[in-house]
């Protein structure tokens, strides 16, 4: 597969309103994050994702923007986003913008006047529908609870919002709807930037007729209808041609549904769509039939499953994103490592998993210094539109309290949006002010000064990582192999690069753990480029008994 220079990179999202106020006003802003750059960079990543930072009524926290040309008041202004590109330029690091185009803010221009009247030349440029029999137009849930219509008394017809009733849905259908996105996205490219990570993308083609789920009553999931719909891939490759091509930038598109079939057609290197996908396939394992909030225990073998499926079935068609936690996403430590006891040696381990698959991984803010989940005890403390709705209506279909709060603090996406913990001080340095989410109570041990000044934190685990990703070309390992697939509480593969192969083996769990090396793989000379403990002597490397939540990383010669 083709070299670039994304596929050597590491990646660090940042999600402005929680990683560091400079004005005291309680929400994070663009100056606070120029003043960590020197942080990111002493990490070692090469490129920052910056979610949304446009004008937004924060229905959504600025995934419902009301202008995409322009910068949230809280955050900043433009001339403060310029600095912050041109610092992050300086320092040898990329920016790539969140772009949020499957739906815009009820409040921007465009929606303010398609409401107006059934003739406005806007009109279009959402999906309006007349109702059906006095209801909704279909029988399509929101994500965030609910219809995905809502009635509009100004014109008596109804708009599609796939997520709350302040983000309609945006009518890729029209032409020159599409031509105006081009427009904004090359304004945003000739001002430098590197790229974009495209909001749930794959949901931008509707099926034309907008079919009923139709199997009973109230609100379905129409995914189905509007999933890597039917005019996808002709729009991904208009964009490609009218816009993408013309930039050596990188994308990365997120994609509810997809397998690495449906990615490929995506990303694959003569497709000329996207760079890479987001998939939620790992995203789902802890969720039981009902979906997200129905919780259940994972199972490693169906984790290894799927990545193994990930990493086979995109080799040399397209590349990978690899991640674990986002703001989105409860925390990764939470959920798949234990954040008490092994804190330090588990939060490592997963890292190690995302830094020595092939393709780029993404470090979400905090994931370096092992945040955890949160458990607030009233529901008033949280924020997350989606948390908030999900409360109103599991209440109203009487569930328990307590049922709701467990999901909530396994599942919630407020987990990964409590702010950055930067030092012990007050509000964990985040703000001088009253920070708009409380602050996880547990920044006192857990933060930023202290890990930098700790040579054995996980942040400096972190560090050497990346490090090592380079000086070993970790991406250039190919040829993917499971180990010991049946194994419960082992994740253990080889990658092989010539007559050498990298060998990962990794414990899940507290309980030691032992590994076995297949016969057929034969080596000559071992080095031990990582490890998340103090190295063994004279470990014999075919049969290795790992301590609670290990995690080793071999270079066999072959
Ligand atoms: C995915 C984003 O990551 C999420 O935060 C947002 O709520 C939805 N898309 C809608 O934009």
């Amino acid at each position: 597969m083709a070299n670039k220079w994304w596929k050597d990179s590491v990646v660090y999202q940042i999600y402005p309103r929680s990683f560091m106020d400079s004005n005291g006003d309680g929400i994070g802003d663009i100056p606070g994050i120029i003043s960590k750059l020197d942080y990111l960079k002493l990490l070692g990543v090469d490129v920052i994702w910056l979610c949304p930072v446009y004008e937004s009524p924060n229905d959504d926290n600025g995934y419902d923007i009301s202008n995409y040309q322009s910068i949230m008041k809280e955050f900043g202004t433009i001339e403060d986003w310029e600095e912050l590109l041109a610092q992050i330029h300086n320092r040898d690091m990329k920016l790539i913008m969140d772009l949020v185009v499957n739906h815009s803010s009820d409040e921007h221009a465009w929606f303010v006047e398609s409401r107006k009247s059934k003739d406005n030349p806007y009109r279009d440029y959402y999906i309006w529908r007349p109702g059906a029999d006095g209801s909704e137009p279909n029988d399509w849930g929101s994500f965030f609870s609910g219809s995905a219509w809502q009635f509009d008394e100004g014109t008596n017809e109804y708009f599609l919002h796939l997520f709350s009733k302040k983000q309609p849905d945006l009518n890729w259908e029209n032409p020159k709807l599409r031509q105006e996105i081009y427009k904004m996205m090359t304004w945003w490219l000739d001002k430098g930037i590197d790229g974009f990570r495209m909001d749930v993308i794959n949901l931008i083609s509707k099926v034309p007729q907008l079919p009923s789920v139709g199997n009973g009553e109230g609100y379905h999931f129409g995914g189905e209808h509007f999933m890597n719909g039917p005019r996808v891939h002709e729009y991904l490759k208009e964009m490609n041609r009218e816009v993408l091509s013309k930039y050596d930038i990188m994308t990365v598109g997120e994609t509810i549904g997809v397998t690495p079939e449906d990615a490929a057609l995506y990303v694959g290197e003569d497709r000329d769509e996207l760079n890479m996908v987001f998939h939620f396939e790992l995203m789902e394992v802890d969720s039981g039939q009902h979906g997200k909030w129905d919780v259940k225990p994972w199972d490693l073998r169906e984790m290894k499953q799927i990545i193994a499926k990930w990493q086979i079935g995109l080799e040399g068609k397209g590349w990978n994103s690899l991640y674990l936690n986002n703001h989105d996403q409860p925390r990764m430590l939470s959920r798949f490592g234990d954040d008490t006891v092994y804190r330090m040696e588990s939060a490592k381990m997963l890292a190690t998993l995302l830094h020595t698959l092939q393709g780029t991984p993404y470090i979400y803010q905090g994931e370096e210094l092992g945040m955890t989940n949160v458990k607030f005890n009233s529901i008033s403390e949280y924020k997350d539109i989606e948390t908030l709705n999900m409360y109103e209506e599991h209440l109203a279909a009487g569930e328990d309290i307590g049922t709701i709060m467990n999901a909530i603090y396994v599942k919630g996406r407020d987990n990964g949006r409590t702010p950055m913990q930067w030092d012990g001080s007050e509000h964990a340095g985040f703000t001088t002010g009253t920070p708009w989410i409380a602050v996880n109570p547990n920044y006192q041990s857990i933060n930023a000064e202290q890990a930098v000044k700790d040579p054995h934190s996980i942040y400096h685990y972190y560090r050497k990582l990346i490090e090592l990703r380079y000086a070993h070309n970790v991406t250039g390992y190919v040829a993917f192999r499971l180990l010991m697939e049946d194994s419960t509480n082992l994740f253990a593969y080889v990658r092989t690069l010539g007559d050498e192969k990298l060998l990962v083996v990794l414990n899940f769990f507290k309980e030691p753990a032992q590994f076995q090396l297949p016969d057929d793989i034969t080596f000559h000379k071992h080095e031990l480029l990582i490890s998340n403990y103090e190295a063994k002597a004279d470990t014999d490397i075919r049969s290795i008994t790992l301590r609670p939540y290990e995690a080793l990383v071999y270079k066999l010669q072959c």
